[in-house]
């Protein structure tokens, strides 16, 4: 992972005919921040993270992470940022469901058979049996899936990790190791937006945004 990490937002706003979702949004972060995103429901956090992602683009305003606006990324370049910069953790796991797990967490381009030992470290990590590795997705329970989502953030150690609401379906033990992993990525220079409400995440946060 490189070192030196920034993002920056200036100045976002998302709005669609109906209405504005979020406006003057504005943020520096750096190397080693966690920022948390908070909101009602239905405030746009997830809309954000997906702009951060390139999966979404803001109506106006830019959005720098190292140097790349992802919102004007296309083709190749789009899936460079997607492949090595950005790894998203959904909120409802994102996950194919008729999928193995496998198939879901090498869908970005990392191979589980270039390091089993790894693969299986992050597995322990987040306390979900390796076995699962050739299981249809649907066969898991929300918990675990969004275990799954987890695992695959961790094995492809972007410099960006984008969560949403990672911990809702999470026991204390479960969710110690999101805070864990999250404070590690941040130790290792990288930076981390997680949307949450959860108190037991939100006391680690280096900085906010509150979308209301
Ligand atoms: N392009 C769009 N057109 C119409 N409604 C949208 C659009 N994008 C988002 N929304 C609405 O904006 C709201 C915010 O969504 P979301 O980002 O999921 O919020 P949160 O994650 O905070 O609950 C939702 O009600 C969603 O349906
Ligand atoms: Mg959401």
């Amino acid at each position: 992972m490189k070192e030196k990490n920034s993002l920056i937002l200036s100045e976002l706003r998302y709005s669609f005919p109906q209405r504005t979702l979020w406006e003057n949004l504005s943020l520096n972060a750096e190397s080693g921040n966690f920022i948390a995103l908070r909101g009602h429901s239905g405030s746009g956090k997830t809309t954000l993270l997906q702009c951060l992602g390139s999966l979404e683009k803001p109506s106006s305003g830019i959005i720098d992470f190292n140097g790349i606006n992802p919102s004007t990324l296309k083709g190749k370049a789009k899936r460079n940022y997607l492949r090595n910069t950005v790894s998203l953790a959904f909120q409802n796991s994102g996950l194919v469901g008729s999928w193995s797990v496998r198939k879901n967490i090498e869908l970005a381009g990392y191979e589980v058979k270039q390091d089993q030992t790894r693969a299986e470290t992050a597995f322990n990590y987040f306390d979900l049996d390796y076995s699962f590795l050739d299981k249809p997705v649907y066969q898991l329970s929300g918990g675990e899936q969004q275990r799954v989502s987890l695992i695959r953030l961790a094995l492809r150690n972007t410099p960006l990790i984008l969560l949403d609401e990672p911990t809702a379906a999470l026991d204390d033990g479960n969710a110690q190791r999101v805070i864990n992993f999250v404070q590690n990525h941040c130790d290792k220079g990288g930076i981390a937006v997680i949307a949450t409400h959860d108190a037991r995440l939100l006391g680690y946060a280096h900085d906010s945004i509150d979308l209301g």
